[in-house]
């Protein structure tokens, strides 16, 4: 049987900086990845990575604990402050290591690491290598992979985690070159597999982000926390859902409504504009679609960024100057971006405490699939990438030193059950006399949350989702037949994935209709109002066969008393 100290499940930013740290524990370290780690989709961040260095001329006062505070009220108050601190106070010297790791970091005119303004933040902190700053923090991860000689699982897929009586003995992969499927034991298991993006059809998520790795947990008895605050990017390409980064504003640019008007300043501050917090900006801009104001019959509003001018938006937006050319013909030198907010970012995930640990022993989670919780009800941008690495981090050193006192029997009966159980279901699955196509269940899903749980919620809506989530469980029981092919067999991957998305789904529903107020991304027309005395608290969802049962836990406060949210 194969079998590792540390098994990591994702080769993601998170994966790859859990399995560097837990390596340096001189323990046996391995990673699962569906794909090759560089095509992981840590590479699609753009805009760059929170740090409070005050290198930028404007932000010379900028500390850890402002940081920790913007991060704090972007979350609507909802993040647990003591995990932001960590997070924050860990921000410098995870930019430095990964600087002197190699990462080519963009520099001011002093050769200091540059620093761009995000939406949120009081200071510009945002550490940026161009517009590809999550594809060189993942290629720079990576060098540190091969150079600590960790062994990698490309192109394996992991179907089903290995607990019994909340212990975690490994998982169950399918090797997806021959098809075969067996289990891989471990003294811990972390997941890094990244968000549940896909679950929407308008996402800027790659096809990977499916939610089948918060999926696993959730059905093993690990609860999903916080799974109905969604992110709306508000910049994403019309059509595609591409991500226009935030830097584009970062760097000055506009949004402009059909009026020609920069609109923004009708919602929050003139000093602010462009560069409110995500969930704002969403709304605005959904706002001004809404109220007849858009472009195009309607459809979008423009990115305008013209007026950088051609050195800087080729110095510093490379990037989306190629996505526009490439996917819409249009070049933002010249003319203005068409853009629509699109899901973006899963705030919520597989609860886990500040070490990374879970409700299970030796199973850890770190990354876009955990929910530390760091980012509340909206994160704000930048924050992401860093808490890959700093979470990334802290569960392969806590995983790295639990797994030495622990020995691996992989006589263990768990081995067999799970072995067995996977293998009747891979057969009912290839035997299956129904006829539901999975892909149509798949866009019926994603048709649903586009349509049911967007930027504004109404309790019809929700009701309406939670519903249709049901009938599309159902539905799901009565596939067709999984297509036989012994090698890369794409039709057992998405079939077993959109479990995943179903089940990620309806955490995002349910957990989204119970919440009678709003907070950050989660934006209700019938409870317009945050209400800290009714719902100032945690969700957690715990899998049952009938659906979530949902449960609450409490919000850690240290120095910031909830306020209201103005910019
Ligand atoms: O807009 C962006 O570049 C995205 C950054 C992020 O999601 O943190």
């Amino acid at each position: 049987m194969l079998k590792h100290d540390v098994l990591i499940i994702g080769g993601g930013l998170a994966g790859l900086r859990a399995a560097i740290e837990a390596a340096k524990n001189n323990v046996d370290v391995a990673i699962v990845s569906k794909i090759h780690p560089v095509r992981s989709h840590s590479g699609a961040a753009q805009g760059g990575i929170n740090a409070a260095l005050a290198n930028n001329e404007n932000s010379k006062d900028d500390t850890p604990e402002k940081h920790a505070y913007d991060t704090t009220k972007g979350s609507d108050f909802l993040a647990d402050q003591d995990a932001v601190e960590l997070m924050t106070s860990l921000a410098p010297e995870t930019i430095f290591e990964t600087d002197h790791w190699g990462c080519p970091y963009s520099r001011t005119a002093n050769g200091k690491i540059a620093q761009r303004p995000f939406g949120g933040a009081g200071y510009p902190r945002t550490c940026y290598a161009a517009d590809k700053t999550g594809l060189y923090l993942l290629h720079t991860l990576w060098e540190q992979t091969v150079k600590h000689h960790i062994k990698v699982y490309e192109e394996w897929m992991v179907v089903d985690l290995i607990v019994q009586d909340k212990v975690c003995y490994g998982v169950m992969a399918i090797e997806l070159r021959t098809n075969q499927l067996q289990p891989i034991a471990a003294k811990a298991v972390i997941f890094a597999t990244g968000g549940a993006g896909r679950v929407y059809g308008r996402t800027s998520n790659a096809l990977t982000s499916t939610g089948f790795g918060m999926a696993l947990p959730y059905i093993a008895g690990v609860p999903l926390k916080d799974m109905e605050f969604i992110q709306f990017h508000p910049t994403a390409i019309i059509g595609k859902h591409i991500l226009m980064t935030e830097g584009c504003r970062g760097e000055g640019g506009y949004l402009v409504n059909n009026k020609g008007e920069r609109f923004m300043k009708n919602y929050v501050s003139e000093k602010i504009m462009e560069l409110a917090p995500r969930d704002i900006v969403a709304r605005s801009i959904q706002t001004e679609i809404n109220e007849g104001r858009g472009i195009g019959g309607q459809q979008f509003v423009h990115l305008d960024i013209r007026h950088l001018g051609e050195q800087k938006i080729m110095e510093r937006l490379p990037g989306i100057r190629d996505i526009c050319m490439d996917f819409l013909g249009v070049d933002p030198i010249k003319e203005p971006i068409p853009i629509l907010p699109a899901q973006h970012y899963t705030m919520g995930g597989v609860a886990a405490n500040k070490n990374c640990e879970t409700e299970v022993e030796g199973f850890y989670a770190a990354g876009e699939c955990a929910c530390v919780s760091v980012h509340g009800a909206n994160r704000l941008g930048g924050n992401s990438l860093l808490e890959t690495i700093v979470f990334g981090k802290i569960a392969g050193k806590y995983a790295g030193e639990y797994v030495k006192g622990i020995d691996l029997n992989t006589e263990h009966s768990s081995y067999k059950n799970f072995t067995n159980k996977m293998n009747g279901f891979m057969n009912r699955l290839y035997e299956s006399t129904g006829n539901e196509d999975p892909y149509r269940i798949k866009k019926d899903l994603n048709d649903c949350l586009d349509e049911n749980v967007g930027i504004f919620r109404t309790e019809e809506k929700m009701k309406k989702a939670v519903e249709t989530v049901k009938q599309l469980k159902e539905r799901y029981r009565k596939i067709r037949k999984v297509k036989k092919t012994s090698s890369f067999n794409q039709d057992v991957v998405w079939i077993l994935e959109l479990e995943g998305n179903l089940l990620a789904a309806e955490t995002i529903a349910a957990g989204a209709l119970a919440r009678k107020e709003s907070r950050g991304s989660h934006s209700r027309t019938d409870y317009a109002k945050r209400n800290d005395a009714e719902w100032m608290k945690h969700t957690l969802a715990y899998y049952t066969k009938e659906g979530p049962r949902l449960e609450y836990s409490p919000v850690a406060v240290t120095k910031f008393q909830p306020e209201e949210r103005k910019y």
